[in-house]
């Protein structure tokens, strides 16, 4: 399981990351010490201190001895700035943070901090990625309207659910499914643990169930297509008989299950998708028409709802939508209404990347509200869904830190990034969890 990480890991990884975008061209006799006191919202106070010499930038935690420039501010504005959300000067005007020594230092470095690993440099980062295609004048004018469009479609489409419930009576027990292979050490879990403490605390008892746990599922098979459900001595029933079994005949029955999943390869994980095949024993062989498109009658014609929940490593939520329509689809078909679609996309950017780290505890209160709303109304206000889903560094973050990260690893540096490091170790002092994704 992993948690939040702590406050200096996060400012860990952004020094490292400053001494990496450091350019020498700028100013290459500049030579200074900068002292950074940077404070969190809980008035805990983070010393690192940053070295320019010989065209080379180093960082340290802690209090140098003879540092020419002193800077106090607070830690997410320091992150905004860093990330160039907001303007160190317009900020320095509005007294939001404090200088002490010469300030014409901290311009210097500002406009020393500007090489840049998104897509403009694709050349620097390394043999893999040099043969990238690089966008053509005409291509990237092309991809611009095509986005404006995309945009514009999904801003409509992508949240809609298929949301026909008759009359929401708040579930006693819900039934959550994770599909991530990496199961609880992973990102589905880790954005999937404040949804549910929200459901939970809306009085829902949630059963979380990780399919890919081995433990539990050592025997399971994927749907052989025989059609012995529909027919002969298997009527109704499924002529396997695995550890999937008595999970599938609770969930057919649960009044709201959860199916939660990485995304991969553009819908649901291997995992899931068995998991999900396996349903078709609670369909009938007949056929009628829903909404002017064929479905077979169920077995069983009770109210029952289903949720999506899904994470993915892209930073745009217009990435979903294939999934969101496979499951507009399977709410069709299994005549179960969607009551919503939970969207997390940057799932590990997002938590990684020092940018975003200010905007963390928004995304992770609005899951939590989201669980809550669920169980409560049957519904998810489409406010706290985008929220959920939101970006909120400039765009080229996105590429920059992932992009520095691989071109490290592709050069083969011993030292790895720093914070990407810390995470693979990660121990939490706020929630006394450890993780190591590289065991998983
Ligand atoms: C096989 C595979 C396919 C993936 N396909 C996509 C994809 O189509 N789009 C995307 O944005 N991310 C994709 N990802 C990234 C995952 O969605 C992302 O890393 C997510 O955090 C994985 O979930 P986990 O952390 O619970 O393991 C893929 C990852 C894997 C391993």
């Amino acid at each position: 399981m992993i948690g939040m990480p702590e406050t200096e890991d996060v400012l860990d990884g952004l020094f490292f990351m400053t001494t990496h975008i450091y350019d020498s061209s700028y100013k290459p006799d500049l030579n200074a010490v900068y002292q950074f006191y940077l404070k969190d919202t809980d008035n805990a106070e983070y010393a690192f201190y940053l070295t320019i010499k010989d065209q080379a930038a180093n960082y340290g935690k802690g209090v140098h001895e003879n540092p020419d420039l002193k800077v106090y501010a607070g830690v997410n504005l320091w992150i905004d700035m860093a990330s160039k959300k907001k303007n160190p000067i317009v900020s320095y005007l509005k007294k939001e943070y404090k200088m002490v020594g010469n300030p014409r230092l901290m311009g210097y470095l500002g406009s020393s901090l500007r090489r840049d690993y998104s897509n403009k440099s694709l050349k620097e980062l390394g043999p893999e990625i040099d043969n990238h295609e690089k966008l053509t004048l005409w291509s990237n004018i092309k991809n611009i309207f095509h986005t404006a469009i995309t945009d514009y479609i999904y801003r409509n489409q992508i949240y809609s659910g298929y949301t026909r419930v008759k009359k929401w009576e708040k579930p006693k027990d819900v039934i959550v499914l994770n599909g991530s292979p990496r199961k609880e050490r992973a990102f589905t879990n880790f954005y999937l643990s404040r949804f549910i403490e929200g459901m939970e605390k809306a009085g829902a008892n949630v059963e979380l169930v990780n399919l890919a746990d081995k433990k539990q599922f050592n025997k399971t098979e994927a749907c052989r297509g025989c059609y012995a459900c529909w027919k002969g001595k298997y009527k109704e029933v499924c002529v396997i008989k695995d550890d999937y079994t008595e999970l599938l005949d609770r969930v057919e029955n649960a009044k709201l299950t959860v199916y939660a999943t990485p995304l991969y390869v553009d819908t649901v994980s291997a995992v899931m998708k068995d998991f999900m095949d396996r349903h078709f024993i609670y369909l009938t062989p007949y056929m009628n028409k829903h909404r002017k498109l064929t479905r077979h009658p169920m077995q069983d014609e009770h109210e029952k709802y289903i949720t999506l929940f899904s994470v993915c490593g892209f930073s745009e939520v217009e990435q979903f939508k294939p999934l969101v329509n496979m499951f507009h689809a399977h709410a069709r078909n299994s005549h179960k209404p969607l009551l919503a679609s939970i969207l997390r996309p940057a799932s590990e950017g997002a938590y990684l990347n020092p940018f975003c780290w200010p905007y963390m505890p928004g995304i992770m209160a609005s899951l939590e509200e989201a669980g809550r709303c669920l169980v409560e109304y049957g519904s998810v206000p489409s406010s706290i869904l985008k929220k959920i889903s939101s970006t909120p560094i400039p765009k080229h973050n996105w590429h920059s830190g992932p992009n520095l990260y691989w071109k490290l690893k592709n050069k083969g540096t011993t030292k790895p990034w720093v914070f990407l490091s810390n995470h693979n170790n990660y121990k939490s002092k706020k929630h006394g969890v450890t993780a190591r994704l590289d065991e998983v």
